[in-house]
């Protein structure tokens, strides 16, 4: 018996990174699966990453930051999968700079993307996720919100947003059986770190040219040498929506190799 048999999820940021390997593990052990993301070419790899599975796995092109495209997508989401118990929000962007050189458009973009994206989804799928079974939503933080990194204080910002909407919705719709948490990734290998661990634009798109790197107080993990692949996520998240989890909300966990103790 998998963990996801006869689960029904969606998948945010699918297209990439940890958002793909989580779409790829839930399909492993038994999920359906629809995936969304932004990009067309994104999703399209993902299919083919997925053959095994492919009856499974049905994908679609969404905006999270646009709530026409939420509402919308959502809605063929359920309708595909008959149903929904488990919502997943990886997708999200990236961006550094000064601070005082970071536009208003840059910054609200970010949290557009990360925070209200996340409270989007999450408000167009409650309806179908209390007719589920063992309903259970995991968000995506990150160790940003937690530890200071600097050049990043949309980024921070909207992550430290997601955890603390993660605990009011926990507390909100614990008597009616949804489960929330979060994960607090650091250190791991995808789109959003491509390259880390050779230069200073690899700790994020736009990290100034000047950074000064001893503002880090820790780069790297100290489980390992170097990051993590995206599958040391997914393996986390596939506990924390299925019953191994049952016990699990309103809490965040940190995935990132010791990068921060
Ligand atoms: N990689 C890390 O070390 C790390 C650390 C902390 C948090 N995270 C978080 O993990 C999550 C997954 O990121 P990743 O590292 O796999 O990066 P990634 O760039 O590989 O994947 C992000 C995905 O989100 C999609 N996306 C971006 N904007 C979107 C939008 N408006 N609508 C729908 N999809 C959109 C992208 O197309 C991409 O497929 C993100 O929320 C990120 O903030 C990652």
């Amino acid at each position: 018996m998998n963990r996801y048999d006869n689960r029904r999820a969606i998948v945010t940021g699918a297209g990439s990174g940890i958002g793909q390997a989580t779409a790829l593990r839930l399909l492993d052990e038994g999920a359906h699966v629809v995936g969304v993301d932004v990009s067309q070419a994104g999703l399209d790899d993902t299919c083919e990453k997925a053959t095994a599975h492919g009856d499974r796995l049905s994908v679609q092109v969404v905006d999270v930051a646009d709530e026409a495209s939420v509402v919308d997508g959502v809605a063929q989401a359920v309708a595909a999968l008959g149903g929904l118990d488990v919502l997943v929000n990886a997708a999200g962007i990236l961006r550094s700079g000064h601070s005082h050189d970071v536009s208003l458009d840059a910054f609200e973009r970010v949290i557009r993307v990360n925070l209200t994206g996340t409270f989007l989804m999450i408000r167009e799928s409650v309806p179908a996720l209390l007719a589920g079974s063992a309903p259970a939503v995991v968000n995506f933080s990150s160790t940003s919100a937690s530890f200071a990194h600097p050049y990043m204080a949309a980024y921070a910002a909207s992550k430290g947003g997601i955890q603390s909407m993660t605990h009011t919705l926990a507390a909100e719709y614990a008597k009616q059986g949804i489960r929330f948490t979060a994960v607090q990734p650091g250190s791991i290998s995808s789109g959003m770190t491509a390259g880390v661990g050779e230069s200073k634009q690899s700790m994020g798109p736009g990290l100034p040219e000047d950074a000064d790197m001893s503002l880090f107080m820790k780069l790297g993990p100290a489980l390992q040498q170097g990051f993590a692949g995206p599958e040391a996520v997914a393996s986390v998240v596939a506990m924390l929506a299925s019953e191994d989890g049952a016990f699990i909300t309103g809490t965040e966990v940190r995935i990132d190799g010791g990068t921060h103790f």
